[in-house]
């Protein structure tokens, strides 16, 4: 359980959801992807979820979108039940999500112009730079890279400030050097130094408005539903990992705090002996799954 469930009300809570979808005709059988999956994430908390391939990860941050109505359980969001979209919620997909026909800027512009926002091409404009796109707002998504693509989708999710940040494999298309600066990139964001680093490349100077938060300071963080297949990428980015089963009907069946000091980085801190423990004892709680889920595929 996160630390902070006591004492406030968790960011985002499932309890008991199950999700049941229609066979691929009349008189296939329906299939129960998830059931009895209760989950919570605390305010401010980094928390992924692992599983196997096909067991109902995308579906379960649906559900915390507001996308998907559970067809059993319920979902709170700040104390509050859930009963449409997610709007404390910031979802940034597991495929491509811009729209090809809008420039970077006019893509990180779109959630804000939506809302009425008066100064969206301004603050579009800000989070692009902080993402390390400050030059190419006029390029659209063909004219980027894969990487600057992702980083476009990263400035359109936080440019609108949700309090929650639904991931669902944002980077699993990207080559591993990439993967690791954005992973990096997510997390200086995530804990607020992301202005500090960008301002002075040697982190010398200090950060803008005086914010730089201590390693355990979660007060002004966002929480974090972070969905991944891969282990090392949920060990070296989160506060908890939850372990689904191969469908169908998955569940979690292990919860581990990662208790890695921060800020970390990424490649750095797979380098530690800690990060080998804590791998060896998720993976102990995984693999089978993993063959499961993958022999289940193979005879589909
Ligand atoms: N709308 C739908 N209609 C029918 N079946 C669905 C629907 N959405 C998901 N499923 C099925 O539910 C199961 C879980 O799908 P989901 O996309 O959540 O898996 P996943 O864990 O995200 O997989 P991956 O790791 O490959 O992204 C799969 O068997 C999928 O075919
Ligand atoms: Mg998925």
């Amino acid at each position: 359980m996160s630390p902070n469930a006591t004492a406030e009300p968790a960011a985002l809570r499932l309890h008991g959801v199950a999700c049941t979808f229609a066979g691929k005709d009349g008189a296939s059988p329906r299939y129960t992807a998830v059931r009895d999956v209760s989950l919570t994430v605390g305010a401010g908390e980094f928390v992924s979820v692992v599983g196997p391939t096909g067991c109902g990860k995308s579906t379960l941050l649906n559900v915390a979108a507001g996308l998907l109505a559970p067809s059993a359980g319920r979902v709170e969001v700040f104390g509050a039940a859930l009963t449409g979209i997610n709007r404390r919620a910031g979802y940034m997909f597991q495929s491509e999500s811009l729209m090809p026909w809008r420039t970077a800027l006019q893509n990180v512009m779109a959630g804000l112009e939506f809302r009425g926002v008066p100064d969206a091409r301004a603050l579009a404009g800000e989070w692009l730079r902080r993402v390390g796109l400050g030059g190419f707002g006029d390029r659209y998504p063909h004219q980027l890279s894969g990487g600057m693509r992702k980083r476009v989708s990263l400035a359109q999710t936080l440019v609108l400030d949700p309090d929650i940040i639904l991931m669902d494999e944002p980077f699993s298309a990207l080559d591993i050097q990439t993967r690791q600066l954005m992973e990096n990139e997510v997390l200086d964001l995530w804990a607020g130094a992301g202005d500090a680093r960008r301002a002075a490349p040697g982190g010398s100077a200090a950060p803008r408005g005086g914010r730089r938060e201590a390693p355990e300071d979660r007060s002004s963080r966002k929480a974090v539903l972070f969905i991944t297949h891969d282990l090392d990428e949920a060990i070296a980015m989160s506060d908890r990992v939850v372990c689904l089963s191969a469908g169908p009907a998955s569940h979690p069946i292990g919860e581990f705090a990662i208790d890695l000091p921060r800020p970390r980085d990424v490649a750095e801190v797979r380098a530690t002996g800690r990060f080998n423990e804590l791998h060896t004892a998720i993976w102990g709680v995984l693999r089978e799954e993993v063959l499961k889920g993958y022999q289940q595929q193979l005879a589909a």
